[in-house]
């Protein structure tokens, strides 16, 4: 986080009026009545849900689908290096999302931010189309997370269509709340509060920002004439911080996101309390989450929430191909702009693997059939291979002084080949001798990560391309 930085962006004041008391009186504080787990699906039953005063009675009922993401940092597509990680990207939510909208009416869609990462040229063109793509889709309401501000709150302006919301910080272009009014009369209003420690570092917090529950309930005030039926607080900052606003009398459901690395893992498991819910987005966008808010007559609620991965099984969008496309392109071109200045930086440090195989051509003929030597190959199969956040780990010494340049520069540091692991060998190749490069287990953890090699296991991988 490094929204310390002098080009912070400078934020209002709001003044707050004296509270009017809450919209429902805390003697109406409903009970937990059943819980029913089916499969993934989580059914809840509320009873005695808080009877509105008589001014709010409602007599509408009817029901809601909340469908909700976020803490996408930045994952326009999956990658595709394993199976397993193969899920979500913005072609299969759009599909999924076409096929939500055919079978229900009354769908609230939220995202709960950190949509960005990488504080990048690349990822700034990444952050575009995630918001071209988040406009297609049709958002209700999107909240900014943390990461969400690292190309400055210009940018979320500049990007037009997105439905912003955040209620404690006065700034444009961003809402207090949103409401949305569905066919049957039934209206949903939705906050949204982020943890101001996480925006701005503490030295930034107090004065001009306003207090995260002073925030909801101030909205929550301004929503009296409203009268919604159903009232979401969407919440970015730490579980903990979050699950207390269960207590927090006028919200019905609390959503929330927020992820520092992109391998943290989630609690994607609701909790009820108080006849509330509360639940989270899953990583990168790889489940969308599905909570159906069921209203009775008077405003008794039930519950059931699932999440749905959004798997290999789930069709590609075609218009989210084309956006993708033109993502790519741009990729393309920022590779092709930066080439010049990569060139210059050309060094000889490798000695390539054309020049081990002289010596050690047994070793070469395993290692030319293992698949590090033919990593460049499986890029340029996919139309990759120009994409900085995928050579990195496909050719040798991508963005490292004499390493890839481009396949015309370099050809010969193309895949994953023998100094990826032992380190640059051009000395011992002029002068071998034994004892060199033998640190070559340690370089496996620099690739094999979590979400690229998630089932990387030293000795069962080693045993595969032994040498
Ligand atoms: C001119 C011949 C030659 C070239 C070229 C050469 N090596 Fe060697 N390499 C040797 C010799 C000889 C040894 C010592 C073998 C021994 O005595 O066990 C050695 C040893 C090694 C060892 C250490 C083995 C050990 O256990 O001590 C590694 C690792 C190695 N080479 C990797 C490479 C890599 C990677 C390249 C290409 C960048 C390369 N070599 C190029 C001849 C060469
Ligand atoms: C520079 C990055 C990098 C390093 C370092 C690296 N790998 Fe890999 N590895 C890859 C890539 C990329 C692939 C996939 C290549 C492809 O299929 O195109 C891969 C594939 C593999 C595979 C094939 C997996 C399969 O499912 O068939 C094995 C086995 C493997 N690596 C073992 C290792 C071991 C062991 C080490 C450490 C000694 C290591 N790798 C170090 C990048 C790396
Ligand atoms: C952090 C390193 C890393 C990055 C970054 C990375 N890869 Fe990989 N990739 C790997 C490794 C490691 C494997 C082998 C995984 C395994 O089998 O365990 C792999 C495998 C693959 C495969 C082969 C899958 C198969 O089963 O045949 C594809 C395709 C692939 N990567 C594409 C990409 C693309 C596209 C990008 C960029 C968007 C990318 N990779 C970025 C490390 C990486
Ligand atoms: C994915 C990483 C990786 C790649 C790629 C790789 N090696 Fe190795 N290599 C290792 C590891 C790990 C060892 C075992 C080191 C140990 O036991 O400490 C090893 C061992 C060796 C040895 C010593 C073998 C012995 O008998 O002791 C040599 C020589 C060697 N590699 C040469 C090469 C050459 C040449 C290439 C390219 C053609 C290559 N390696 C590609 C990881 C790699």
């Amino acid at each position: 986080m490094n929204h310390q930085k002098k080009d912070a962006p400078m934020i209002e004041i709001r003044t707050l009026k004296t509270l009017k008391r809450f919209r429902r009186s805390a003697s109406h504080l409903p009970g937990v009545t059943g819980l029913v787990i089916l499969g993934s699906i989580f059914v809840f039953f509320t009873s005695c849900m808080a009877a509105p005063k008589s001014d709010h009675m409602k007599k509408r009922s009817g029901e809601i689908l909340i469908v909700y993401s976020g803490n996408t940092l930045g994952e326009l597509k999956p990658c595709g290096c394993a199976r397993e990680e193969d899920q979500g990207g913005f072609e299969k939510r759009m599909s999924y999302l076409k096929k939500v909208r055919a079978g229900s009416e009354n769908i609230l869609l939220l995202d709960t931010g950190d949509s960005f990462k990488e504080p990048t040229r690349q990822g700034k063109v990444k952050a575009k189309y995630l918001l071209k793509a988040m406009v297609k889709m049709k958002y209700d309401a999107v909240m900014p997370g943390d990461h969400d501000f690292v190309y400055g709150n210009s940018f979320l302006k500049e990007q037009k269509g997105i439905p912003w919301i955040l209620s404690n910080i006065e700034m444009e272009p961003l809402a207090g709340v949103r409401v949305k009014s569905f066919g049957e009369g039934l209206k949903a209003a939705i906050i949204a509060v982020a943890d101001p420690d996480l925006l701005y570092g503490s030295r930034h917090s107090g004065d001009k920002i306003i207090p995260v529950r002073e925030a909801v309930r101030s909205q929550l005030r301004q929503l009296d004439g409203e009268s919604p039926d159903l009232v979401v607080l969407l919440t970015h900052m730490e579980r903990e911080k979050a699950l207390a606003f269960l207590d927090v009398e006028g919200v019905d459901v609390i959503v929330n996101g927020h992820m520092e690395k992109d391998t943290d893992p989630i609690d994607m498991e609701p909790v009820l309390k108080n006849g509330r819910i509360f639940v989270q987005p899953g990583p990168r966008g790889q489940k969308m989450g599905e909570l159906t808010v069921m209203i009775g007559p008077e405003g008794k609620k039930s519950f059931e929430q699932k999440m749905v991965p959004l798997g290999s099984k789930i069709a590609l969008d075609p218009e989210m191909v084309q956006l993708y496309e033109e993502y790519n392109k741009e990729v393309e071109d920022l590779f092709f702009a930066s080439l010049s200045e990569r060139k210059g930086k050309k060094l000889t440090v490798f000695a390539t693997d054309k020049v081990c195989k002289t010596c050690h051509p047994k070793i070469h003929t395993t290692w030319e059939q293992s698949r590090h030597g033919h990593a460049y190959n499986t890029l340029r199969k996919i139309n990759k291979a120009f994409d900085p956040e995928c050579l990195i780990c496909h050719v040798v010494g991508w963005n490292e002084p004499g390493g890839f340049v481009s396949e015309i520069d370099t050809p010969d540091l193309r895949n994953v080949q023998c100094e990826v692991c032992h380190g640059p060998a051009l000395e011992h190749a002029s002068a071998p001798a034994p004892g060199f490069g033998q640190d070559a287990k340690q370089a496996c953890k620099k690739c094999h990560v979590k979400n690229h090699s998630p089932r990387f296991n030293f000795n069962k991988y080693w045993d595969t391309i032994k040498h």
